[in-house]
């Protein structure tokens, strides 16, 4: 269910050295992407613990995307390939919790790929709007 004047909150885990930079040169570039993304920056995507995916849609996000080097760009050699295998798994146990997939994303954008994070939030931002606000922890915390 979509309200009036709803926009939807995206919260971006993204690892310094890629994407970070990636959103950092659509920024410089002034390129133009929506402005619903909050960018958390993390050294890795691989110090990305699925529980601040969880904390986020506590804390009222609608939407989370998880976004580091492409695979064999890692500047830990290997996070970002143990990150791919835990969202794997965490997707599944997203699903079966009931949380709508809509709201969950993962991406490899790396420094110069500016043109690819603004589209990327575009699209990100779009899917999350048609699953609606994120309601299910407000229900519980009013
Ligand atoms: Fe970017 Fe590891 S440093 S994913």
């Amino acid at each position: 269910m979509e309200e009036k004047g709803w926009e939807p909150r995206i919260v971006a885990f993204v690892c310094n050295w890629c994407t970070y930079a990636g959103a950092d040169l659509a920024g410089t570039s002034r390129l133009e992407y929506r402005p619903e993304v909050r960018i958390i920056k993390l050294p890795c995507t691989g110090r990305i613990d699925p529980l601040f995916i969880i904390k986020a849609f506590e804390k009222g996000a609608d939407g989370v995307l998880v976004s580091g080097c492409h695979p064999g760009d890692c500047h830990y050699t290997s996070g970002n390939y143990h990150a791919r295998r835990r969202w794997i798994v965490f997707r599944e146990l997203l699903k079966f919790a009931g949380i709508d997939l809509r709201r969950v994303h993962f991406s490899w954008v790396s420094a110069s790929e500016a043109l690819k994070w603004r589209d990327l939030i575009n699209e990100v931002i779009e899917t999350v709007r048609s699953a609606g606000p994120f309601e299910a922890y407000r229900r519980l915390n009013p």
